[in-house]
């Protein structure tokens, strides 16, 4: 078994593990040991034992989840996985400390690291049978979005996870920036919601298999995704889609095969509208995303790291900031530990990654057709 690392001496947002009883897998941990002071009355109980987690796909972003899962003293990360061996190697020694064992293969990882969760950051192509077999395993999951390419496979994942009891979150960071919780807050109190206005815009040729559509899905499934994924989040059931689509300045990019602009229509179940745009011509370097959200009572708009509330339904306006909050991509990590602590649902269990993936897969089917795509 690997040698256990220090936990890291950067700040930890939930408290460092405290030996109490003997380990039990991760269960929530019996009340007893659930007893502490009384400051910290909302924290889960802690763990008997640290969490092994297991990183499978160690490219860009992963580099973001390692750097939030070694900020969580719960979390112990055994085990660095990528088909390119050396990746995972790199991982394992700058962000491992050379703690952890290195595997090329997730099927030999999941045998033996003896994980109690994993984070998947494999490109969209690459997800096959993996969320299967950690379920089976009962591992719990965190796997970046999209989860899969068709909707065929992202139902299977969530059944697997369904069916095996594990808790699961998909990486949809947006929905953790803290504005949103209030915004959360005013749309039970002041809504009903009635038009979201997101937008996508950056401009690059990202990781080579990116601009194939058969590998990354498109920038609609890829990346725009953020978008519908939010808008579901805040508007609710969409019932009907309407996209348009086209390459207008990548059409001589060997192999650039996705979309460089699209525009799309989701109608809810209210009525209320989503209108997200996005493109790849835009800003070099820049990966823009700002959205507006107009309900019955509050206007709300944000982007960049800032954003305002506006209150309309008083006598006069009231404005109040749209916190950004911390690391949403730690706050999905925390999220999933207290989840499994605790024995609670995440915020964004794979069968959220399901409904969002049918969703941008219809947007497409649409702007293939040139009609509206019912839901
Ligand atoms: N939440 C976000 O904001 C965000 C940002 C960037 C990327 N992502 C998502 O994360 C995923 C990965 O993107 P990336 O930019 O890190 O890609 P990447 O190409 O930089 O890294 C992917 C890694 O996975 C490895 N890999 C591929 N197939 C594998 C397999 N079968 N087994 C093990 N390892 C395998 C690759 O060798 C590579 O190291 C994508 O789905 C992407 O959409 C999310």
């Amino acid at each position: 078994m690997a040698k256990k690392s220090k936990p890291s001496k950067a700040k930890p947002k939930s408290k460092p593990a405290k030996k109490s009883k003997p380990a039990q897998k991760t269960k929530p941990a019996p009340k007893a040991a659930a007893k502490k002071p009384a400051a910290a009355p909302k924290a889960a109980p802690l763990p008997e034992k640290r969490l092994r987690m297991g990183l499978l796909g160690c490219g860009g972003i992963a580099n973001a989840h390692i750097k939030s899962l070694i900020q969580i003293p719960e979390y112990d990360v055994v085990a660095y996985c990528d088909v390119v061996r050396a990746n995972a190697e790199r991982f394992q020694k700058e962000y491992g400390k050379g703690h952890g064992t290195v595997y090329e293969d997730y099927r030999v990882m999941f045998e033996q690291a003896k994980l109690d969760a994993v984070t998947i950051c494999m490109p969209p192509f690459a997800h096959k049978d993996e969320v299967m077999l950690a379920a089976e395993r009962g591992i719990h999951i965190l796997i970046e979005k999209p989860i899969a390419l068709t909707n065929e496979l992202a139902g299977q994942m969530a059944a697997a996870v369904q069916k095996a009891g594990v808790k699961s979150q998909v990486g949809f960071h947006m929905r953790f920036m803290k504005g949103i919780e209030r915004v959360k807050e005013l749309l039970a109190s002041k809504g009903p919601a009635i038009q979201y206005v997101g937008r996508y815009f950056c401009n690059s040729l990202h990781s080579p298999w990116w601009r194939m559509k058969d590998k990354s899905g498109g920038q609609i499934v890829e990346q725009i995704i953020h978008q519908f994924d939010l808008c579901r989040y805040l508007l609710g059931k969409p019932v009907q889609v309407f996209a348009y689509t086209a390459n207008l300045a990548h059409r001589d990019v060997e192999n650039y095969t996705v979309e460089d602009v699209s525009g799309t229509l989701i109608r809810f179940e209210t009525g209320a509208l989503g209108i997200i745009t996005g493109t790849n011509c835009a800003i070099p370097g820049k990966w823009l995303a700002p959205s507006t959200l107009v309900a019955k009572g509050f206007t709300v708009d944000w982007g960049g790291g800032s954003g305002e509330i506006t209150i309309t339904d008083g006598k006069e306006l009231k404005t109040e900031p749209f916190e950004t909050g911390g690391s949403p991509n730690l706050g999905e990590h925390l999220d999933l530990l207290h989840a499994i602590l605790k024995n609670r649902a995440t915020r964004t269990p794979i069968g959220e990654g399901a409904e969002t993936q049918k969703l941008v897969i219809a947007a497409y089917q649409s702007a293939e057709t040139g009609k509206p795509v019912d839901l």
